[in-house]
């Protein structure tokens, strides 16, 4: 008999035990993302789809698998998956919210204080022994206490940020097409503000949006020049709200403090010119990544996927 559903990646293995003892499921791939031809082929005769952020469920996947009931999206981000299209043909799209939130704010707070102090930089330098002893002016960075972080998306993770940040002493603007309640506002002692004058006037700006065609290059160059000369850019949201070869540029040229990254435009692709900078920190995409969250991130993938495939409504529908 045919598997009822593919998973593009094998999951963690307590995630793969729970959701095959409910389902028949076919495994696209083991440590590797599944080529798309071969999902294109594996998804023909199935009902159901967990995946991946890296897999691309585009209309030519869906059109493949006239059974398929539901995809469930093993990430908080869904902009893999043509969900308009899925809508169109009735499948059922999920994703994984709130179980990554505190794991990915932390990341974020970890990035921040790495740019500000210089870790990565300092540490290189100390395990090439270059340390000759304190200095007054050795590795000097900057405060996160006292300084205007400006948040883009003032969504759970951008909240959560919010509150880390104003525990270190920062005042936290946001800028988000809803405004927040007032209570809510007065709870994270937030003060919304339009875009351009959050740019303006951050010496920290940490983007905490989806990615949508309204903020795909939103970080466009002319909106990077808006941003101070001594400030700094953080993106652990999505790559492509930042036009990164205008970053690049920027920070080479000195434009821009300096940046701390852990997504990017063309993943896994990185520009070239940022290896070479100093002033700026990368890391592989791993906001949500601690074991913990990456379970339950799979376990409510999983759960998603159980319930489309069964007839209910699966608790985080998106589509
Ligand atoms: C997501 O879930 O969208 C993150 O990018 C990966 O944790």
């Amino acid at each position: 008999m045919n598997a009822e559903a593919l998973v593009t990646r094998e999951l963690l293995p307590e995630a793969m035990d729970f959701l095959g003892g409910k389902v028949d499921v076919e495994v696209g791939a083991v440590g590797f993302d599944l080529p798309h031809a071969e999902l294109l082929a594996k998804v023909a005769d199935k009902k159901g789809l967990l995946s991946m952020l890296t897999d691309v469920v585009d209309a030519e996947v869906m059109d493949r698998a006239p059974g398929l009931k539901i995809i469930a999206n093993c990430a908080v981000g869904f902009n893999n998956i043509d969900v308009e299209h899925a809508r169109r043909k009735g499948i059922l799209v999920t994703n994984t919210p709130g179980v990554l939130t505190e794991t990915t704010a932390e990341l974020t707070l970890a990035l921040i204080l790495a740019v500000l102090r210089r870790l990565p930089q300092a540490e290189r330098f100390t395990r090439g022994k270059k340390f000759k002893g304190w200095a007054l002016d050795l590795w000097l960075g900057k405060d996160l206490q006292g300084s205007r972080l400006g948040i883009i998306g003032f969504g759970r993770i951008g909240r959560a940020v919010a509150l880390r940040a104003a525990a270190f002493g920062a005042e936290v603007v946001y800028c988000d097409p809803l405004r927040a309640r007032p209570d809510i506002e007065k709870f994270y002692k937030a003060a919304r503000l339009p875009l351009d004058d959050l740019l303006r006037t951050s010496d920290i700006v940490a983007i905490h949006a989806g990615l949508t065609t309204e903020t795909r290059h939103l970080l466009s160059r002319e909106r990077l020049a808006l941003m101070k000369k001594d400030a700094v850019l953080i993106n652990t949201a999505r790559g492509p709200i930042v036009d990164e070869k205008a970053l690049a540029e920027a920070l080479a040229a000195g434009r821009l403090w300096g940046a701390g990254l852990d997504v990017y435009e063309r993943e896994p692709e990185i520009e070239e010119r940022l290896f070479s900078l100093d002033n700026v920190v990368l890391l592989p995409h791993i906001g949500s990544a601690t074991y913990k969250t990456r379970l339950k991130m799979a376990m409510t993938a999983a759960r998603n996927l159980i319930q489309g495939l069964g007839g209910e409504r699966p608790d985080n529908l998106v589509s």
